[in-house]
């Protein structure tokens, strides 16, 4: 088999419909068409975002291609995401891509969309060796995995509630931000001080983690003042409780990172999905990758939250290893890695 396979990545499990062509490790094209009218709705509405990437998906594909001046008949392969995801929306990419896949003639690849979140560290021109650690940080998950050859994994810990992305997410519409509020709470807390008020870290066992508390936690700080009280707070302390939020979720997930480099003895740490893009989480790995001698790998802020780039990468690796999926295979909403 070609070892740099023209690939088209397709990603549609959520409310980002998406395409990307790469030729082996070079990365072609990567559209993403995001459909912003969920924000009205203060989150994701699983039939409007299906219906949208029905609508959505011809263009995009056919700009990925333009865009990498690549035809549908050069096309070595398609990846697509089968989940985890909503069902309707799965299925829109799915069914496209197979139908590609059977129009082309070439192998399909199904990619589990956690596992693209891993591989889109490897978009970047320095690429994690194997075996590495990675800290999956999204909206719907906080998973800390070790890497190896082969397209395989171990999973050594997740969160048992919320992930940290929903955390950021639920905290910031107590704090009356916008949706999604990660990236508000990271612009807002850059004015903030994170020591204007503590709270609470939760320490399980293990890799694993609770968000749930946090949340709950901020929730009776606020209730514990009047509503005048409350609204004066917000006014003025806004960035500060930003701040010290965004601090206790990013002690917890680099807590876990330095013990779990001492405890393997993996030196190499990737940090992806959404809330990689955080710049307080950014900077505080980056000073444990000093403190340890490790090297950290985060992906370019496009590529941390839903994108086809990795989907695309993940389908590459797995064409070398001659990983095809069957074309009877089916959208897998509630897929685990
Ligand atoms: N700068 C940031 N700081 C903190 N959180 C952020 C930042 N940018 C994005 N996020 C969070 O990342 C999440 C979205 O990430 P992503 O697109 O990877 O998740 P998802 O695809 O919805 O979930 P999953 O991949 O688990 O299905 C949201 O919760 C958002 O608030
Ligand atoms: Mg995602």
């Amino acid at each position: 088999m070609a070892q740099h396979p023209l690939i088209l990545g397709i990603e549609t499990s959520c409310d980002d419909t998406a395409a990307a062509v790469m030729a082996g490790d070079e990365l072609l094209s990567s559209v993403v068409s995001s459909q912003a009218f969920h924000g009205e709705y203060g989150g994701v509405v699983p039939e409007l975002a299906s219906r949208d990437h029905q609508r959505l998906i011809v263009p995009v594909v056919q700009k990925a291609l333009a865009e990498a001046s690549v035809t549908h008949a050069e096309l070595d392969g398609i990846g697509v995401t089968y989940g985890p995801g909503l069902a309707g929306a799965l299925l829109v990419g799915l069914s496209f891509a197979k139908a590609m896949a059977v129009g082309l003639d070439v192998p399909l690849f199904g990619i589990n969309h956690l596992e693209g979140h891993i591989y889109s560290a490897h978009l970047a021109p320095e690429k994690p060796p194997f075996p590495y650690l990675c800290l999956i940080v999204s909206g719907g998950h906080t998973e800390l995995v070790r890497v190896d050859e082969g397209f395989s994994h171990v999973v050594l810990g997740r969160t048992r509630d919320d992930a940290a992305g929903e955390a950021f997410d639920k905290i910031a519409r107590l704090l009356g931000l916008g949706y999604p509020g990660g990236p508000e709470i990271d612009r807002l807390a850059t004015d903030g001080d994170p020591s204007f008020y503590t709270f609470p870290r939760a320490s399980l066992d293990g890799y694993a983690f609770s968000f749930s508390g946090l949340k709950t936690s901020v929730l009776y700080y606020l209730n514990d003042h009047a509503e005048d009280e409350r609204q004066e707070l917000l006014a003025s302390h806004t960035a500060d409780l930003c701040a010290a939020v965004q601090q206790a979720i990013v002690d917890v997930l680099v807590d876990a990172l330095a013990r779990a480099i001492d405890e393997t003895g993996i030196r190499d740490i990737a940090i992806v999905g959404g809330v990689s893009a955080n710049r307080q989480l950014r900077s505080d790995a980056q000073a444990l990758m000093q403190e340890k001698g490790a090297t950290l790998y985060v992906p370019e802020p496009a590529f941390c939250t839903d994108n086809a780039a990795m989907i695309a990468v993940s389908a590459v690796h797995k064409f070398r290893l001659g990983l095809t999926s069957p074309l009877n295979l089916t959208a897998a909403p509630s897929l685990s890695l």
